[in-house]
């Protein structure tokens, strides 16, 4: 119900406004799938051979192709993969389809490393939320704000700001969940925050304690208890109460060496290494790293996918990953009946 009033409330400029949904993928669903339930209806825009089609005509919505969805549109939410900005963006350059819409993007790359070139009147808007697209609709399905970066690259109509704050609150990040930042600051950010440490750099570790102790002579069933299997119940424990509260949290043994040690792990190298990441970033090489994978049809990536999937520490996780999730489950049935 109070909910209900803050969406009512916040939603503001975008009552009497059309929205675009280009893309159904994990943000666009969500996204759309929210805006819809505050009470504004998108229309989506996927091109004539969209595989992606089937599941937006199945949730009820109209389709379009991008370009009529942009025509027919005030405020254009563009929810395609990032390496396919440009292209999209190339095709509507001479049409003038964009003057006087607003522009929001979800993820700062293509505008701050200069991928996209938008006609400067419009209005150019970053609402990026913090986490995958289910995330952000289980979330509004359970009532939880969800958290967001907010910028302005151009603000031709002078209410950029405030059409900004109405498209998060739609998608259900209210305007006390927004974060300011800018499309360069963002952008770099979170790739230097994925490569780094979420998602490279977690799995990188992951794999070299594993390794380890492999060669060292430990199962492999072992090394993956011992390195991944309880991850999720320390990152709680991080999130919950600071990594000072997680350390204080677990045993004295594992405190004190875990604390005398990392430094020993995260040296000034490593430092270096992380600042040498940035750099790259910063000057833009990842983008053109990225755009020649484009152009390469991303066969690159695929190869890594692959070879991810045929690792030793993914067929230990596949191995064991029917035995282990029966035990997550009955100690989580044991915690809440109290046992
Ligand atoms: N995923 C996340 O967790 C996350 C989090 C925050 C921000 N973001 C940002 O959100 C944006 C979308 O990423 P995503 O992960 O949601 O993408 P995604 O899951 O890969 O989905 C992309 C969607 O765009 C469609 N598409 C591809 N080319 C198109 C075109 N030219 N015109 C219209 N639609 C097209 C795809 O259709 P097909 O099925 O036909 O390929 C698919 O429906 C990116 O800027 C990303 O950085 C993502």
């Amino acid at each position: 119900m109070r909910r209900k009033k803050i969406i009512k409330r916040g939603l503001g400029l975008l009552r009497n406004k059309s929205v675009a949904v280009l893309g159904y993928g994990s943000q666009g669903r969500a996204q759309a799938l929210n805006i819809r339930d505050s009470g504004i209806v998108p229309l989506i825009g996927l091109p004539s051979d969209s595989k992606s089609r089937r599941a937006a005509a199945a949730d009820g919505f109209a389709i379009a192709t991008p370009k009529r969805a942009i025509k027919r549109s005030d405020i254009i939410a563009v929810l395609i993969p990032d390496h396919k900005h440009k292209e999209l963006f190339d095709g509507l350059r001479k049409l003038q389809i964009l003057s006087g819409k607003a522009l929001v993007f979800a993820h700062g790359f293509s505008i701050a490393f200069g991928l996209v070139k938008t006609p400067p009147d419009c209005d150019v808007i970053l609402i990026a939320p913090h986490g995958p697209g289910l995330r952000l609709r289980e979330d509004y399905l359970d009532g939880k704000p969800f958290t967001a970066f907010r910028g302005i690259d151009n603000d031709h109509s002078g209410k950029a700001l405030q059409i900004a704050d109405a498209y998060a609150t739609a998608i259900g990040c209210p305007e006390n969940n927004l974060f300011p930042s800018t499309f360069k600051e963002e952008a770099i950010g979170d790739i230097f925050g994925e490569q780094a440490v979420l998602c490279g750099g977690l799995v990188g570790l992951m794999e070299s304690g594993f390794e380890t102790l492999i060669k060292k002579g430990h199962s492999r069933e072992s090394a993956y208890l011992e390195c991944i299997y309880q991850l999720d119940l320390l990152i709680d424990l991080v999130k919950q109460f600071g990594p000072a509260g997680m350390f204080e949290r677990i045993s004295k043994t594992a405190a004190f060496g875990s604390l005398k040690r990392k430094e020993f792990l995260f040296d000034s190298g490593f430092r270096q290494k992380m600042e040498a990441l940035y750099d790259e970033i910063q000057k833009g090489r990842f983008a053109k790293m990225l755009s020649r994978e484009s152009k390469k049809e991303m066969g690159g990536l695929f190869k890594m996918l692959n070879a991810s999937r045929n690792s030793s520490l993914q067929r230990t996780h596949d191995s064991l990953s029917h035995r282990l999730k029966g035990r997550r489950r009955d100690s989580g049935r044991r915690r809440r009946s109290g046992e």
